[in-house]
């Protein structure tokens, strides 16, 4: 069944042919099938107008920790009164999430990718990280493989208080990385202060390399660290935060094929330096922006706050920013095109509108993109499409 959506004032594609006025495009069976003037349109089975507004590729977010119980607004009140962020905070939400079950995880999940679509999202990563234990990690991963699109281990998050950090990292890269890794594509490590070592990530990478999942890394977070050195030594896909980075840091980036991964809501939560999104982008690093969804430092999956922050903030264009937060997360997750649409492994790409790849549309309330920045914190997203289907509509 072909569907030949019209009334896009601007249809912003994210690819080499930039935004195309008065549009429109044909998709099927998830896929988009034909792009071009409204006028030239080719019949299609149906037809779904969208009354002259602006469409952008459904936002792509590479990184968010979406499976836990709780929440932590009294450490969030503590913070505004002065407070300043600590990783030891993650074993508050560990315990509301190891006793939560399965049942209840999965909703509460359910609810968050809701929230997500509403706001114009349509990929989502996320990770385990809140368990900590092979019991709870192998839940949080299974449950997750269910309904989001890639899936991370993040048994490196923290050490459970208590716990010999050597006796747990033995844990996270024997039984517990040999039982989540049915359900997992990536690992992940919080190779910060408070949280591990540049030599005991190193470790944790090395065992999920071994076991053939791709890498990501927390690093640079909440001071100078090897984060994104070890990153690019190890060519992670991504490294996120990135808030503390010396031009060292930068040029090694730069020339690397790791995705630096700005995460501005964070950034404002926890008060820290919003990363240099800017200087990222003049050295020539591929820069990703997400929610970074999380009880702890972001608890708000808004692509569209985080848009509007790189640009009134972060200094980014709007083309950049959208770029980032589109095919950038794309690229932090190797599921960019390639060749025509599909990316690396054949499949339809995201985080562009291009023949080929995903049907995954962002249709804004109104006719310009502009607005995101120009007006925010306004309820923007009037359409939201996932390979086809209407997934939110406002
Ligand atoms: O990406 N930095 C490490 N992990 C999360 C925060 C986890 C928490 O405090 O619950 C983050 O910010």
């Amino acid at each position: 069944m072909s569907t030949l959506v019209t009334g896009i004032s601007e249809l912003r594609t994210v690819t080499e042919r930039g935004t195309v006025k008065d549009a429109a495009l044909v998709m099927e069976n998830g896929i988009i099938t034909w792009i071009g003037a409204a006028d030239a349109a080719p019949a299609a089975d149906t037809a779904l107008d969208v009354g002259g507004r602006a469409v952008l590729p459904g936002w792509v977010d590479s990184h968010t920790h979406m499976v836990f119980d709780g929440d932590r607004a009294a450490e969030f009140e503590a913070r505004i009164a002065g407070e300043s962020y600590a990783a030891s905070g993650i074993a508050v939400t560990m315990k509301a999430t190891r006793t939560a079950g399965e049942d209840r995880l999965t909703g509460l999940l359910k609810d968050r990718i809701a929230e997500a679509h509403a706001g114009g999202t349509t990929t989502i990563e996320t990770k385990t990280g809140y368990g900590l234990d092979v019991r709870s990690e192998v839940m949080a991963a299974r449950i997750a493989a269910q309904y989001v699109d890639e899936v991370t281990f993040l048994g490196a998050h923290l050490v459970p208080p208590g716990q010999d950090a050597e006796a747990y990292l033995d844990e996270v890269t024997g039984p517990m990385l040999e039982a989540v890794a049915p359900s997992v594509g990536w690992i992940d490590v919080f190779c910060e202060r408070g949280a591990f070592t540049e030599e005991q990530s190193r470790r944790v990478l090395a065992a999920g390399r071994q076991k053939g999942l791709g890498l990501r890394v927390h690093g640079n977070q909440l001071g100078p660290g090897p984060g994104v050195r070890l990153a690019v030594e190890m060519n992670a896909a991504s490294v996120d935060h990135v808030n503390y980075v010396s031009d060292e840091d930068i040029a090694a980036l730069a020339a690397s094929d790791t995705v630096a991964t700005v995460l501005p809501a964070c950034d404002l939560s926890t008060r820290e330096p919003l990363a240099p999104a800017r200087r990222l982008l003049d050295a020539g690093v591929s820069v990703a922006i997400a929610s970074n969804l999380n009880p702890g430092t972001s608890y708000t999956s808004s692509m569209n706050f985080c848009v509007a922050t790189a640009v009134l903030q972060q200094h980014l264009s709007l083309d950049e920013a959208i770029a980032a937060a589109t095919i950038g997360g794309a690229k932090a997750l190797r599921r960019h095109p390639v060749q025509g649409g599909l990316d690396a492994k054949g499949r339809p790409a995201k985080g562009v509108i291009a023949v080929g790849a995903a049907a995954d549309l962002h249709v804004l309330s109104s006719h310009t993109a502009i607005n995101l920045a120009y007006r925010p914190g306004m309820p923007h997203t009037w359409c939201t499409i996932r390979a086809g289907e209407i997934v939110y509509q406002g």
